[in-house]
């Protein structure tokens, strides 16, 4: 997934159709991310750690932007002018990576604490 981030951040330079289009590729692939771990992390981390899961409730809540962006923005995006595009498609690969250090720090640590408590 940070590769093929690291791929559109680049086609946004050069050719932001075509970072659009491989955005839609992995769209399936995001939102599956997202439902998996609203599904798993975050039940197990309610079910043990509640007092300790605001923090990655929150996070888990970004999956709305997410969302949108791939089933609402990205759609609109193909009729914009290239500029409007890169900054876009930029904006949110930088958000995503940002939501996904998040996750790395906060939420799954937490999940692995959950699901080793008694
Ligand atoms: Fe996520």
């Amino acid at each position: 997934m940070r590769v093929k981030l690291a791929e559109i951040a680049r086609a946004c330079q050069t050719d932001p159709a075509s970072a659009v289009s491989q955005l839609q590729a992995i769209h399936k692939q995001v939102l599956h991310h997202s439902v998996e771990e609203e599904a798993r992390v975050i039940r197990v981390i309610l079910q043990r750690l509640k007092p300790e899961s605001a923090e990655s409730v929150r996070i888990m809540q970004e999956h709305r932007w997410v969302v949108e962006f791939l089933e609402r923005t990205l759609a609109g995006l193909q009729t914009e002018a290239p500029e409007k595009v890169r900054e876009e498609v930029l904006k949110f690969v930088q958000d995503l990576r940002s939501h996904f250090e998040e996750e790395e720090k906060e939420v799954f640590p937490l999940a692995l604490r959950a699901s080793q408590a008694k």
